[in-house]
Order: C-alpha cells, then sequence, then structure tokens
C-alpha cells in the first residue's frame, strides 16, 4: 500500500513560481518585474550596507544561541513599536500595545489568523479585491470565512466610494484587512481623507482593523507611511498591525516581522499576548533570532539608524524615478496617458491594467516576467532599458 498514493500535485505558488521561471530563462534580454524584492541599478538585491555593519557588530558581540522567548527578542519588539507607532505614541506609555515577533509578515499574518479563528471565532475576515494572494489562502486555511470589498474599478482606478459601501455592510465585529501602504498588489494608496472616512466606518460598524504594514518607508517616507496607523492606534481601542522588515531592511530571507497589539489597557494587553505566545509555540515555537537581532542594532543606534534610512531613502527614490521613467518612456508609443497611473501609485508594486494574455505575451515574446493579474514590481526595473520595456508593452496593447 502507498501511503502517500491519495496525495494530488498542486500548482507551485504563482508569484514564487516566477522567480524559478525567469532563472531558467537563458534570454540575455530577460527583465523579472515578478516577486516583490527591490533590485539595484545593476539588477542585483542588495544587502543594505546598515546591515552589514550590524551583522559585523553581532558577529563579536553575540554571546548565546539559545532560544529568545515567544514574544522574540524584546530590543526588537521595542524598538519597532517605536517605529511603527511613533516614540511619542501615547500607547507605549500607557503600555497598551506590545509586539510578539514573528517568521516575517507572512508568519505576523499566520499567527493573526490563528488568534481569530481560536479567540474570536465565527469572526469574518474582508480583504480588499484585489489583494496579496496569500491573504486570501492564509485567513481561508485558518478556517475564518473569507470575505471581500472593492478596491480597483474596472477602470483600474482607485474606487473609494464602492470601498466605503461594501465597508458599510459588513457586519459588526468583524475584521477588516487594509493595507497601510503602498497596496500590494494594486500601488493604490487611500489619501489621508480617504482614511479618514474608512476610520468613520470602522468606528461605527464596530469592526476589528488588521492593518497590514509590509513596506515602511517604501513609499512617501517611514513617518508618512506609518499616517494611517498611527491615526487608527490613536482613534479606537483595538488595532492589530502585521509588520514586515523583508522589504525596509531588505532581509527578505531572514524571515523578520512581527504582530503589533494595540489593546484597550495594559491587563487586556496581556491577556492577548498569553495567547499568541501560546498559538506561536505551536506554530514555530520561538521566531529566528538573526534578523531581528540585526533590526535592533541597526534602531538602536543613531549612527547605523541614519546610514539604514538614507539607504532607504535612496531605495524608494529610485522607485519613483523608474515610475516616472517608464511613463515617459511609454510617451513615443502614445500609451503615456493609459499608464499615467503608474507615476501616481506608491511602493514596489503597479497593476499596469495589462491582462493576463498581455501579461503572458511579455513573457513568450520578450522574456519579461511579472504576476498574471498584471501586477509589475516596478522595483525591478532597469533604468537604461525601459524604452526595450516601453516598446514591449506597446507590441502587445
Ligand atoms: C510579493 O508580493 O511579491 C512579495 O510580498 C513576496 C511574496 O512573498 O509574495
Amino acid at each position: 500500500m502507498s501511503h502517500f498514493q491519495p496525495v494530488a500535485r498542486v500548482p507551485g505558488d504563482p508569484i514564487l513560481g516566477l522567480m524559478d521561471a525567469y532563472r531558467a530563462d537563458p534570454s540575455p534580454a530577460k527583465l523579472d518585474l515578478g516577486v516583490g524584492v527591490y533590485k539595484d541599478a545593476q539588477g542585483r538585491t542588495p544587502i543594505m550596507q546598515a546591515v552589514k555593519h550590524a551583522e559585523q557588530r553581532l558577529l563579536t558581540s553575540e554571546t548565546t544561541k539559545s532560544y529568545t522567548s515567544g514574544h522574540g527578542d524584546a530590543a526588537f519588539g521595542d524598538l519597532l513599536l517605536q517605529l511603527v507607532l511613533g516614540q511619542d505614541s501615547p500607547l507605549l506609555a500607557g503600555q497598551r500595545a506590545g509586539t510578539t515577533q514573528t517568521p516575517g509578515g507572512t508568519g505576523a499574518l499566520r499567527l493573526t489568523a490563528d488568534f481569530l479563528s481560536h479567540c474570536l471565532p465565527g469572526r469574518g475576515i474582508w480583504l480588499s479585491d484585489p489583494t496579496w494572494p496569500i491573504h486570501e489562502t492564509i485567513f481561508a486555511e485558518a478556517g475564518l470565512k473569507v470575505g471581500h470589498y472593492p478596491y480597483v474599478g474596472a477602470d483600474n482606478r482607485l474606487d473609494v466610494a464602492a470601498m466605503l459601501a461594501a465597508l458599510e455592510q459588513v457586519p459588526s465585529g468583524d475584521v477588516v484587512l487594509l493595507h497601510a501602504c503602498c497596496h500590494n498588489p494594486t500601488g493604490f494608496d487611500l489619501s489621508h481623507d480617504d482614511w479618514r472616512q474608512v476610520l468613520e466606518v470602522v468606528r461605527r460598524r464596530e469592526l476589528l482593523p488588521l492593518i497590514d504594514f509590509a513596506y515602511q518607508g517604501f513609499g512617501d517616507g517611514l513617518e508618512d507611511d506609518a499616517w494611517a496607523v498611527r491615526l487608527f492606534a490613536a482613534e479606537l481601542p483595538e488595532l492589530l498591525i502585521t509588520s514586515s522588515c523583508s522589504k525596509n531592511f531588505g532581509l527578505y530571507r531572514e524571515r523578520t516581522g512581527a504582530l503589533i497589539v494595540c489593546a484597550a489597557d495594559h491587563d487586556k494587553l496581556l491577556d492577548v499576548r498569553s495567547q499568541l505566545a501560546s498559538l506561536a509555540r505551536n506554530l514555530w515555537s520561538t521566531p529566528p533570532a538573526h534578523g531581528a537581532a540585526v533590526v535592533a542594532t541597526i534602531l538602536g543606534d543613531a549612527a547605523l539608524r541614519t546610514e539604514w534610512q538614507s539607504e532607504l531613502d535612496l531605495m524608494r527614490d529610485r522607485v519613483l524615478r523608474l515610475r516616472l521613467g517608464l511613463v515617459e518612456a511609454l510617451q513615443p508609443f502614445g500609451l503615456a496617458e493609459r499608464f499615467a497611473h503608474i507615476a501616481a501609485q506608491r511602493g514596489m508594486f503597479s497593476y499596469t491594467g495589462l491582462s493576463p494574455e498581455q501579461v503572458r505575451r511579455l513573457r513568450d515574446e520578450s522574456s519579461v516576467y511579472m504576476v498574471g493579474s498584471g501586477r509589475a514590481n516596478v522595483a525591478g526595473l532597469d533604468e537604461q532599458r525601459l524604452g526595450e520595456l516601453a516598446a514591449a508593452i506597446a507590441r502587445v496593447c
């Protein structure tokens, strides 16, 4: 008897699978606009200098490889809390917020999903349509009922009115997942005024917000990108935030992230945190240490922090330049207006508006790789080859 006989093969992950397909493509002209990693002018995903310097320090200063706690590295937790909520946040003084370190932002989402299904059973979760595909599966896998609110209209434009109308219909008590900035996959972010309106619906409908904050510093800057998170934290008694250090510290493979809980008071925070430690114990026991130690070293040292911030600023500026450059390169093909939204979007991604068929043709005919939904990782563009890409796009439009 074969025990594995009933096991069927499932398709590979569409985003990670693109990395493999790209690596296997022998074309020297290939272009990887798939998975969300930053690339420099040479097409490399570099280790940040601040990270290298922190690692050099850790090499000599680290004294143990014993387990961290269920909530991870305490220094990392405190410093990340300040980065996300702001040093002067009253939540810190009131001890109303706490960090649980997780393996990447994905781990934070997974822990959130388990927390909701164990501790708040029966709550549905509402995701933007579209959203990061793993949002869809992670909450469904944990047994939550997943619903959607519209985000982008058929014209590939942000549709806040439709979003607000849908949120008005969400059952009281349900969870609504919002992207703090650099919306994945569209790149369309809410304005401050839009956020205030969302806050009012969330408050009126007594919804529990979960803000996914995977790109702090990649949109308009570390502080600006945290604006909505801080607004919600100031205005609401309870909030869940998933934070990632993959992109802003370039620590992708170190799996460094956190679930931040804001509770009405310290005592309730401790209740929630006791559950999170218990749930995490059954998922990964204690989180991986290295990335968190790097982040804590950088954020805890004025010189390293300055170095890191200026590297992050350069990355963000480069992505913004690439956005403008691509729209400009599309001008000679009469496509600048059609793709003008690329310059207005923020973060790594652009929902280009290209159809799955056009994406397939770009890949087959020009070795340009992007996600089938038409999502392009702008941070993967090559400044010297924007004309080439524009010509490839023109051929399929
Ligand atoms: C992406 O959306 O490309 C990134 O967040 C990487 C991933 O894990 O999918």
